[in-house]
């Protein structure tokens, strides 16, 4: 029995009719770039989380550079992130001229450990982007008061944790704007590129619409210098199709993680997600960890199980960020997790069978020790 990492056509099959009705509608009424697909897929999606306005745009990492520009952070303003994410949190930061500033994770949760922003302070600070890691909100309420006693925004990197929550509120909804991605593998994922901003932030919201449309309100009146980061009018009518159906997929994900918890509770040298008291997990990634990382992975491979790393190289080490002069060292946590994380096969589709059998043979593969 092959169990992939991820498997989308498990997802798409039961829902092929409502898809193909989507696409038809669109096509019927050439709605491609932005239109209204799009806007009922903005309108949907902030009642979903909870928030007044949802801009839609073409990639998570247009959401977090149209929502730092939107801001007006740019050159010589710093921003404080975390090095165990996907570089695109970082990306965003540089390409709008300011300076990725990193702070370590917390051990558990894997992510910002409040207690290290004050370090990274400086008069430069402008922002904090907190990343809900693998499914799994930030600890907020440290960093919004830290936000609001130095007059920072708290823009929220919530591309892995769509209808995760903390403290019964929604990803996304807690910071001063909140950024998707739809990248396909993701919980809501499109069948394409796109990504979205959710905020309360009216003037925000206003600001972002016309930098993702060449910095116009109306059509060939450009304000200022945009981009093109529009949404496609097909991800959009795709999205509101798989929104509906998130809740039930992101349950089933739950379910998933609590069995592989039962089958892996007490395995010596693996280390099994927890989820914080404070909020709900949405289990994008399901991360173990483990010693020897490689020779679990290939040798669940060759049983025909898929694993993925998330991500093996921490963004303060990667080549990209060599200019930072940051050693290994810089961030123990966050450096060790990324030596140890495996991805186990993860979706709502996944059967209690093979979830069985990726235990199984884990168990197996752990109990003997390297030659
Ligand atoms: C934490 C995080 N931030 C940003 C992004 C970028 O999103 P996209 O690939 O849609 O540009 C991703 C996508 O993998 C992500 O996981």
């Amino acid at each position: 029995m092959k169990v992939p990492y991820l498997d989308l056509k498990a997802q798409y099959e039961p829902i092929r009719g409502e898809i193909a009705d989507a696409i038809q509608q669109v096509l019927e009424r050439t709605a491609f770039a932005g239109g209204p697909f799009v806007a009922q897929f903005e309108k949907e999606f902030a009642a979903f989380c909870g928030t007044k306005f949802v801009t839609g745009v073409g990639s998570g990492t247009e959401a977090l550079w149209v929502a730092l520009l939107g801001f007006g952070i740019g050159p010589g303003d710093e921003v404080i992130t975390v090095p165990d994410t996907f570089i695109a949190t970082a990306e965003a930061i540089s390409w709008c001229g300011a300076k990725p500033v990193f702070v370590d994770v917390d051990p558990v949760t894997y992510n910002m450990d409040p207690s290290k922003i004050g370090a990274a302070l400086t008069p430069k600070t402008r922002a904090i982007i907190p990343v809900h890691l693998f499914g799994q909100m930030a600890d907020m309420d440290p960093i919004l008061e830290i936000a609001r006693n130095r007059k920072l925004f708290v823009i929220e990197d919530a591309s892995q944790a769509h209808g995760a929550e903390y403290k019964g509120r929604k990803a996304g909804s807690i910071g001063d704007a909140g950024c998707f991605s739809f990248y396909p593998g993701k919980n809501l994922g499109a069948y394409g590129e796109a990504g979205a901003v959710v905020t309360n932030n009216e003037d925000l919201d206003k600001k972002m619409r016309m930098l993702r449309d060449h910095g116009q309100a109306k059509k060939y009146y450009h304000s200022f210098v945009g981009w093109n980061a529009r949404m496609d009018g097909i991800q959009g009518a795709i999205l509101s199709v798989k929104l509906k159906h998130l809740p039930v997929w992101n349950e089933g994900r739950r379910r998933n993680a609590a069995i592989y918890g039962e089958l892996l509770k007490g395995v010596e040298g693996v280390t099994t997600p927890k989820e914080a008291a404070y909020g709900k997990h949405v289990y994008h990634i399901y991360a173990i960890r483990v010693a020897e990382r490689d020779r679990l992975i290939s040798a669940l491979a060759e049983k025909d199980i898929h694993c993925g790393i998330h991500y093996p190289i921490p963004v303060h080490l990667l080549d990209a960020y060599k200019s930072l002069n940051h050693g290994k060292g810089s961030f123990p946590v966050a450096e060790k997790s990324a030596s140890q994380f495996v991805s186990l096969p993860m979706y709502a589709e996944l059967s209690g069978e093979q979830i069985a059998r990726v235990a199984a043979e884990l168990k197996a593969i752990v109990a003997v020790p390297a030659s």
